[in-house]
């Protein structure tokens, strides 16, 4: 039987992928695919054993050997629920500290690779929107519909903090936001491979001053062209 379409979402740090690809999803009955939680996840763990995100063997070891598991949580604000191993780490995946060491562990081949089998093993069937950096370009080249989602660096480190400030996080200054911001973006953009680029045939959505409800309007109607036939 035919596959299902899926919805490619990509795009620098703090654009709006996970909140946007998530209310698209719930508007069009599809799964969502979280996979910066599974990189994050990945650089927990190996933090956690106290392996150095640049010991590319021992990094390799985890990647191939560890089993996450991604689940929707009922409270909009949590996004996804994330296991590996077994062992919960929803919260700590989002921590400075994951945060600031992710774009290592994303650039190693071999980590991608695993990371990738399993991405594609879940979009076998379709129907899903996966968000990340290389879906449109490298995961799922062949996606009905691929978006780019952008903003201004400003605007994406004001997004970043209210989320820390909501989430009781200690104060950062917008300047601080900013640097760690662009410092990532350029890491995950200048990686040898597949880095975050907008992808040929992707529609690039500028979001500064646009709610969340009217960038899914956008892709959602986006997406009813694409599809109908
Ligand atoms: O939510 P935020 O934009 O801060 O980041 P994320 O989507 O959770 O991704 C965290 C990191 O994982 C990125 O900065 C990339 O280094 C890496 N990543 C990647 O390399 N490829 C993906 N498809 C998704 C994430
Ligand atoms: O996944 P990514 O890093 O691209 O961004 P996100 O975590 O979905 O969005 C960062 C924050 O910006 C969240 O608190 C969103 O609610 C907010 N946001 C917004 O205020 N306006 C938008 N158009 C999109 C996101």
């Amino acid at each position: 039987s035919k596959r299902q379409p899926i919805v490619a979402i990509d795009g620098p740090a703090g654009a709006g992928k996970s909140t946007v690809a998530r209310a698209v999803a719930q508007s069009l009955g599809l799964l969502y695919l979280d996979t910066g939680a599974m990189y994050r996840a990945l650089t927990w763990l190996v933090l956690k054993l106290g392996i150095s995100v640049n010991d590319e063997p021992g990094v390799t070891e985890i990647a191939s050997t560890c089993k996450i598991e991604l689940r929707m949580s009922d409270d909009p604000q949590t996004g996804v629920r994330v296991w590996i191993d077994g062992e919960e780490c929803t919260q700590e995946i989002r921590s400075l500290e994951v945060t600031s060491h992710v774009s290592a562990i994303a650039a190693q081949k071999a980590v991608r690779s695993e990371l990738i089998k399993q991405q594609r093993l879940w979009g076998e069937k379709g129907g899903l929107v996966a968000e990340g950096r290389d879906i449109g370009t490298h995961v799922f080249p062949n996606a009905e519909l691929k978006i780019f989602l952008t903003a201004s660096v400003e605007e994406r480190a004001r997004r970043r903090r209210a989320d820390l400030q909501n989430q009781g996080g200690l104060e950062l200054s917008l300047e601080k936001m900013q640097q760690d911001l662009l410092e990532r973006d350029w890491k995950d953009s200048n990686r040898d491979i597949a880095p975050l680029r907008k992808a040929p045939d992707a529609i690039e959505i500028y979001t500064d001053g646009l709610t969340i409800a009217q960038v899914t309007e956008l892709i959602t109607n986006l997406y009813w062209e694409k599809t109908k036939h």
